[in-house]
C-alpha cells in the first residue's frame, strides 16, 4: 500500500504534483470566477469582509503563514495569522465583518475547532480550508474549499501543506475578485501559473539524489537552523518543524533578517544553515538580502544549505550544498522551495533510524485542546 516507497512520507511527497492538479481542477469557471466548494456566503457578505484572521496548527499554520502575503497583496485586507491554540484566550476584535480562514487537513483538529466556535460565536464569517469531507470543521463553516490531496497517512504533513497553500491562494483570488479588487484576467494569470507548478515540483523531485546523500551527512549534526524572508520564513519554520518532528533534533526556523538579534550567536563552526534564497527576478532586493545574510552565518562557521532559484548562479558562491529548484513567481515558490526540506527531514530521520510515519509522541489529529 506504500506504492513501492520505504515510507508513506515519501509516497504523499511524492504525489505532491498530483495533489496540486486536482486540488486546482475546476476552480475557475467558464466566466473566470473560481469556485469554491460550498458556499453558505453572499458575494456581499466577502465584500464587507474588512478583515480576516486565519486560524490553524502546526504544518497549517504555516500555511497560513504564506496565504497571508498572498491574501494581502491581492486584495489589500489586512490579514493576520494566528495559532489557533492562542487565537480565542486573547480576546481577538472579531464581529460580522471579520473572515476567520480555518485551515486543517484533518478537520477534527481540536485548537482549531475551538478557535472556529469562538470566531462565530462573536458573529465573525467562517471559512474552512479542509483535505476530509464531511468533517467537523467544514461541517461548521459558513463557507469551505476541500484540498483534494487525497489521504493523508504519514503524521508528518506534507502533500497536505502545498494544498492548503494552494486553496489559501484560490481564497486570496477569489476575494480579490469578488470584491473587484482584481480584473478575470489577472486572476486566471495566477491561476496558469498555478497550473505550472505541479512539473516544477516534479523536476525538483527528479532532483534529490544529493539531497539524500546530504541527509545521510547531516544525521549527526545536533543542531540545524533554517533561515527564510517573506515566503520563504514560513518555508523555514515548515523545514525546522519537519525535521524536529521526524529525526527529533534540535531545529529551528527564523526570519532571516531577525538573526542579528539574536539567533546568530547559536552559529558554531560546522553548524549547518539551510536558506531560502527568494527568486532573484521578481524582488531582487529581498533575494540580496538573504544572501548576505548568508555571507553572515557563513563567516561565523556555518555550513550553508542554500535552496535557490535555477539560473541564480551568484549564490553558488555562498554555498556549501547547492539546492536549485525551477523559477517560480515569488508568491507561489513555496509550492517548489517547501518540497527539498521534507525530502531532508525524511531522509535525516531515516538516517537516524526512526519510524518516519510514526514520530514518537505525535498522532496524525490532535483532537485534544
Ligand atoms: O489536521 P490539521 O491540519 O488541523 O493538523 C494540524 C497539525 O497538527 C499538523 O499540521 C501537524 O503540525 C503535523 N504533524 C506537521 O507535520
Amino acid at each position: 500500500e506504500k506504492g513501492g516507497y520505504d515510507y508513506f512520507m515519501l509516497k504523499e511527497i511524492a504525489e505532491q504534483p498530483q495533489a496540486i492538479a486536482d486540488t486546482l481542477r475546476g476552480r475557475l469557471s467558464e466566466t473566470g470566477e473560481i469556485t469554491l466548494d460550498e458556499v453558505r456566503l453572499s458575494d456581499q457578505d466577502l465584500r464587507d469582509v474588512d478583515k480576516v484572521f486565519i486560524v490553524a496548527c502546526g504544518t497549517a499554520y504555516h500555511a497560513g503563514m504564506v496565504a497571508k502575503y498572498a491574501i494581502e497583496h491581492w486584495t489589500r485586507i489586512p490579514c493576520e495569522v494566528e495559532l489557533a491554540s492562542e487565537f480565542r484566550y486573547r480576546d481577538p476584535v472579531l464581529d460580522r465583518s471579520t473572515l476567520v480562514v480555518a485551515i486543517s487537513q484533518s478537520g477534527e483538529t481540536m485548537d482549531t475547532l475551538m478557535a472556529l466556535r469562538h470566531a462565530k460565536e462573536q458573529k465573525a464569517r467562517v471559512l474552512a480550508i479542509c483535505n476530509t469531507n464531511g468533517s467537523t470543521i467544514p461541517r461548521e463553516s459558513d463557507a469551505v474549499l476541500y484540498t483534494h490531496g487525497g489521504p493523508e497517512i504519514a503524521v508528518a504533513s506534507t502533500k497536505a501543506f502545498l494544498t492548503q497553500l494552494v486553496a489559501c491562494y484560490l481564497v486570496g483570488l477569489h476575494l480579490a475578485q469578488v470584491r473587484g479588487v482584481m480584473y478575470a484576467d489577472e486572476v486566471a494569470a495566477v491561476v496558469e501559473q498555478l497550473r505550472g507548478t505541479p512539473s516544477k515540483v516534479n523536476k525538483v523531485l527528479e532532483q534529490m539524489e544529493p539531497v539524500r546523500e546530504l541527509s545521510r551527512d547531516l544525521a549527526s549534526s545536533r543542531s540545524v537552523l533554517f533561515i527564510g524572508r517573506h515566503v520563504g520564513y514560513p518555508v523555514a519554520l515548515e523545514g525546522a518543524l519537519k525535521l524536529k518532528e521526524l529525526a527529533y533534533m534540535h531545529a529551528e526556523g527564523f526570519a532571516a533578517g531577525e538573526l542579528k538579534h539574536g539567533p546568530i550567536a547559536l552559529i558554531e563552526q560546522g553548524t549547518p544553515v539551510v536558506c531560502v534564497v527568494p527568486s532573484a527576478r521578481g524582488r531582487g532586493v529581498l533575494r540580496d538580502k538573504v544572501v548576505s545574510n548568508i555571507q553572515e552565518v557563513r563567516a561565523r562557521g556555518a555550513r550553508t544549505v542554500v535552496i535557490a532559484e535555477e539560473g541564480d548562479d551568484a549564490v553558488a558562491a555562498y554555498a556549501d550544498h547547492l539546492i536549485l529548484v525551477p523559477p517560480t513567481p515569488t508568491l507561489l515558490a513555496p509550492l517548489v522551495t517547501t518540497v527539498p526540506l521534507q525530502v531532508l527531514a525524511c531522509e535525516i530521520a531515516a538516517a537516524r533510524g526512526h519510524d518516519v510515519d510514526q514520530p514518537r509522541n505525535l498522532a496524525k489529529s490532535v483532537t485534544v485542546e
